[in-house]
């Protein structure tokens, strides 16, 4: 499995229940949530939009975020579930896997962060957006925060850009895939690291407190999101015919 060896001792109370119970249970929650929600909130599923209220900041921090967030789920994708064996056999060995790809963690964790901290900046600065905030979703900002502020600093500490540097493919990658294929072996993530312990600990709250929150909106076929406006607003009044031609998203409603 890798050449990295651990203690295969039995695993503590403490280390069962972060190693073994928490995925599992986080996981379930989150299945189970949002099936619920799906059922009896189909309404409620939403972003709520506070665009209408506040769109200075929200067009710069919005995309940094959102693209930062996708490049960081496609970087764990690659770092979590594709063995180092697998890289190891086409030619790519540890040290050069990490070289190529430290500069675009670096940069997708520095722009979700950055995005992060402004879109939060911005809720707390208009009160008519903090009023559209739930409780849930104050929760899930600790959550997620934490999270964030965690993965930059083990994507740091995993470079060696602080500390001195860690594979963490030979230890959480390991754990990550015991765990999803039913075999969890809690010693390879109880040796990991401090750092990547609490970032995954705050990684699984976050997938728990998912279905409770805004961001249900994630899984709602996002594939137009890119192009379209966050809300579309529409004027009553008609306009002069053939004065502009619409942009993509913003053709005016058929008038009966
Ligand atoms: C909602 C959940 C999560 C969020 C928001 C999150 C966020 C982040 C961010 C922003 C980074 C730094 C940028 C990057 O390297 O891509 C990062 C790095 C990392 N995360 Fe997460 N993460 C989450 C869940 C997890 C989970 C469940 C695991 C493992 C089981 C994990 C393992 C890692 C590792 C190993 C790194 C270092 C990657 C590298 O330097 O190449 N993360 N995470």
């Amino acid at each position: 499995m890798s050449a990295f060896t651990v203690a295969q001792s039995a695993p503590t109370a403490v280390e069962s229940i972060l190693w073994i119970a928490l995925p599992y249970v986080a996981l379930a929650v989150m299945i189970s949530g949002l099936v619920w929600r799906y059922r009896y909130d189909r309404f409620g599923w939403s972003t709520r939009s506070s665009q209408m209220y506040e769109s200075r900041i929200m067009r710069i921090a919005s995309p940094l975020f959102h693209y930062g967030i996708i490049a960081v789920g496609l970087g764990h994708v690659l770092g979590l579930l594709v063995p180092q064996s697998w890289t190891d056999a086409i030619g790519i060995d540890a040290h050069l896997y990490h070289s190529l790809t430290m500069p675009l963690s670096i940069a997708a964790g520095a722009a979700t962060l950055v995005g992060f901290v402004a879109l939060v900046a911005r809720r707390r600065a208009s009160a008519l957006v903090f009023s559209r905030t739930t409780t849930n979703d104050k929760v899930m900002y600790l959550f997620l925060g934490a999270a964030i502020l965690l993965g930059v600093f083990v994507s740091w500490y995993a470079s060696g850009l602080v500390g001195e540097g860690h594979n963490y493919r030979e230890d959480v990658s390991v754990w990550l895939r015991s765990v999803l294929i039913f075999q969890p072996q809690p010693e390879y993530m109880a040796q990991a690291p401090l750092g990547f312990q609490l970032h995954v600990v705050a990684g699984f709250l976050v997938f728990a407190a998912w279905p409770f929150t805004r961001l249900v909106h994630a899984l709602s076929a996002p594939v137009q999101y890119v192009a379209r406006p966050y809300i579309v607003y529409r004027s009553r009044e008609p306009r002069s015919a053939g004065a502009r031609t619409a942009r993509r998203g913003w053709e005016p409603t058929r008038r009966d």
